[in-house]
């Protein structure tokens, strides 16, 4: 399987020259889960965003990202939809006077075999309560999320990035949410999912762990795993206070 996404030295500074991203090498390839485990802080949903395009991110300050072939740096965000390219954020969205069926039509529009309302049952939302409910802020953090998982089910996309798309989602297992990926996946869609759960990574094809603004380790996620808790929990720049309690 060839690389779907490929990223390559990408660095990027504030505009007050704070280095967040210090060189990030990351390869997805076509038809995988990836997950990226790294502590708070790391640069992960910054990596996302320069990927994706969004939240600002237009431009990193040096590097390039390749999708399908393309090279598609500085590109806006639509243009990057419209290659196949989407990402669900870790704030989910909230868009007043538009109500769940329309919003999931929206995402529909380009893919005409899609189902609604299986959609949302897949996600665990019975239509018949949600599809007229406005996409604000009567809808729970918990439910907007899964609304977004539905709408990343409606619109099948190549890539979808998911930035902490499980959090703050009770789902009653970790093998609902794995299923749920599995499924997309058979669907047809890679899936670049960042998550601060260690039992998701487990479900993923090939994990990479991030910190301090590089991808330090990619590859099978039990060895992922096992570097993020012993090495990057207990890193002393990211968690200062843990070490020096462990010294004592
Ligand atoms: N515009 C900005 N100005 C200053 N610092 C920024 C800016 N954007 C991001 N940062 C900093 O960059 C670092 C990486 O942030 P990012 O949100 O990418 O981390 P993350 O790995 O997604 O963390 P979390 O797990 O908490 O979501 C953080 O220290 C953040 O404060
Ligand atoms: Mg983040």
């Amino acid at each position: 399987m060839g690389a779907l996404l490929e990223v390559r030295n990408l660095k990027y500074k504030t505009e007050e020259d704070k280095e967040i991203l210090k060189g990030v090498n990351l390869d997805v390839k076509k038809g995988e889960i990836h997950v990226i485990l790294g502590p708070n802080g790391a640069g992960k949903s910054t990596l996302a965003n320069l990927i994706a395009g969004s939240g600002g991110y237009e431009k990193p300050s040096e590097g390039e990202i390749i999708f399908d072939g393309k090279n598609i740096n500085g590109k806006p965000l639509h243009e990057r939809a419209r290659l196949g390219l989407t990402i669900a954020f870790q704030e989910p969205a909230r868009f007043e006077g538009i109500t769940v069926e329309e919003y999931l039509k929206l995402s529909a529009r380009n893919n005409p075999s899609a189902d609604i309302e299986a959609c949302l049952r897949k996600v665990g939302l019975e239509p018949k309560e949600y599809l007229k409910r406005f996409l604000d802020d009567s809808l729970s953090g918990g439910e907007r999320k899964r609304i977004e998982l539905a709408s990343i089910m409606c619109m099948k996309p190549k890539l979808a990035i998911l930035d902490e798309i499980d959090s703050g989602i009770d789902f009653v297992s970790i093998d609902e949410i794995g299923n749920l990926f599995k499924t997309m996946r058979e669907e047809g869609t890679t899936l670049l999912v960042i998550t601060h759960r260690e039992n998701l990574a487990l479900i993923a094809d090939r994990a990479s762990l991030m910190c301090n603004g590089t991808i330090v380790e990619t590859g099978d996620p039990e060895r992922v795993i096992r570097k993020f808790e012993k090495e990057c929990l207990i890193c002393e720049v990211h968690n200062p206070e843990l070490v020096k309690g462990l010294k004592q």
